[in-house]
């Protein structure tokens, strides 16, 4: 680990009350791509995010008093180093979670771009007036920071995740305590090392690193001093999180797991869809919550579209992601790459066609083959499951409402995708579509101006955009009386 050009950004152990935190026991982080130790990072327990939750609770008044300008200086500044940065974090950020430094830098910009979005959108927290029934009333809307978050994170985006949440907590007046996945703990620590150089007073942003997820997640959702909490990860994880949550009946925002369908109509421009496709599956290996997980195409062009994928496909390059020009990194563990085979196997019994991959390059590797299943049907696992991981599972349909109903036949509903030419088509087939995101004639839907989010059992509250904020603030309504003569 001795590349990085400032060594101060590796970090060991967790951050709260601007302090670096030490405890009794301690756990390494590993490289997927060869499994080497990067770090080796102190263990917080269930006491310890206690104590990160005070420091919130004690920064939680000054930081919500400041002006939003004042709010918006901080982030900026944390934003400028991230950037500066950009290097080393993307490094970090490839060593312990695989992807290609290429996508770790773009991911690096991208959490640090909405640090500069919610700096902006801090000083445009606007009120309102409402007409009073009566002339002795004037009726005003106010908003105000809902208090401390709590927040926990994914291991498949170890900076942006913290980064989209955090900015706008902090933007809103929130103080903000995040426990990242314990695969990911260094990008996090590192957050905090610049949070700590931006000058954002002690308290205010809060790091828990723990092996003990079960634990620090009692504490982060019980805990009555947190009002809102954040996650993003698997519906089965935020269902339990959320029950937690009742308890103290905090707010809640759920960024959960995925199915997204990519449809490939008659009418597309083929190699735009490839293009697309290409970039909406195997970013991060496959492993975002918005990864095309069914693509379905129209069955006069599917040979054709089928045809053009498989030479874009066979283009690929897969290894250690700090290798240049590495397209495909490892998968981020063993049970990952075993998910992913059964998932194939099991597909393969119930009459799927493995036209490539299907298997990772070594044995005991985590590298996955870039993988094309075709007749694939909505009702195998592998079309209702998460796969996560570098594989086409091809499906077919023959017309508009057939396209439209296997789309939607999921439980999941966070974001989905089609190409189309015919405007008409365009618009039927995007309102139709139950799911919080669409991309047309896109396969990248994600930046900071757009609401993030998802319908059905993908969760509630939106990331980014103007709406943002809306989840970190509460409306108070004031009624002002007495103002007759
Ligand atoms: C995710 O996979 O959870 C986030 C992906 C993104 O922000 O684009």
């Amino acid at each position: 680990m001795g590349k990085l050009q400032d060594q101060a950004l590796l970090k060991h152990s967790s951050y709260w009350q601007g302090n670096w935190q030490s405890a009794e026991r301690s756990f390494n982080v590993t490289n997927p791509a060869n499994g080497e130790i990067i770090g080796t990072v102190a263990d917080a327990t269930a006491a310890d995010a206690e104590k990160a939750v005070a420091a919130a609770d004690t920064a939680l008044s000054d930081w919500a008093a400041r002006p939003a300008a004042e709010r918006a200086k901080f982030l900026m500044r944390w934003q400028q180093l991230m950037l500066q940065h950009q290097d080393d974090l993307g490094l970090l950020l490839t060593l312990e979670q695989g992807k290609p430094l290429a996508e770790a830098k773009g991911e690096i910009a991208y959490g640090a771009s909405y640090l500069e979005w919610f700096a902006e959108e801090a000083k445009r927290v606007y009120g309102d007036t409402i007409p009073a029934k009566s002339n002795d009333q004037r009726i005003i809307v106010i908003k105000q920071p809902v208090g401390v978050v709590a927040a926990i994170t994914p291991w498949n985006f170890p900076n942006a995740m913290i980064a989209r949440k955090a900015a706008a907590a902090l933007a809103a007046g929130c103080t903000f305590v995040v426990k990242p996945a314990q695969l990911t703990p260094l990008s996090a620590l590192a957050m905090a090392e610049l949070a700590d150089r931006a000058g954002i007073p002690a308290g205010v942003f809060n790091v828990v690193v723990s092996t003990d997820a079960k634990a620090i997640g009692k504490v982060l959702t019980e805990d009555p001093r947190v009002a809102k909490f954040s996650f993003t990860g698997s519906t089965k994880i935020g269902k339990q999180l959320a029950k937690q949550c009742a308890g103290t009946v905090k707010r809640v925002s759920l960024e959960l797991g995925g199915n997204a369908p990519f449809l490939v109509f008659a009418d597309a421009d083929l190699d735009a869809a490839v293009d697309g496709l290409m970039a909406s599956k195997f970013r991060n290996a496959g492993q975002t919550c918005v990864c095309t997980n069914r693509v379905l195409v129209a069955e006069n062009v599917l040979d054709e579209f089928t045809t053009k994928l498989q030479q874009a496909i066979s283009k690929l390059k897969i290894g250690d992601g700090t290798y240049d020009e590495v397209d495909i990194g490892p998968l981020i563990n063993t049970e990952a790459c075993t998910k992913v085979d059964e998932l194939i196997s099991t597909a393969v019994t119930q009459g799927a066609q493995l036209k490539c991959g299907g298997k990772r390059q070594s044995d005991n590797s985590l590298f996955y083959l870039p993988t094309v299943l075709s007749k694939v049907t909505n009702q195998m696992d592998i079309a209702q499951q998460e796969i996560f991981g570098p594989v086409v599972a091809l499906q077919s349909f023959s017309d508009e409402t057939q396209a439209i109903q296997l789309a939607n036949a999921t439980e999941f509903g966070l974001a989905a995708y089609f190409y189309s030419r015919d405007i008409g088509r365009i618009w039927r087939v995007a309102e139709a579509l139950q799911y919080g995101m669409v991309g047309i004639n896109e396969g990248m839907v994600s930046n900071p101006t757009a609401p993030f989010g998802g319908v059905k059992q993908s969760g509630y509250g939106r990331e980014g955009s103007k709406y943002g904020l809306d989840d970190y603030m509460d409306i108070k309504y004031l009624c002002l009386g007495g103002l007759d003569k």
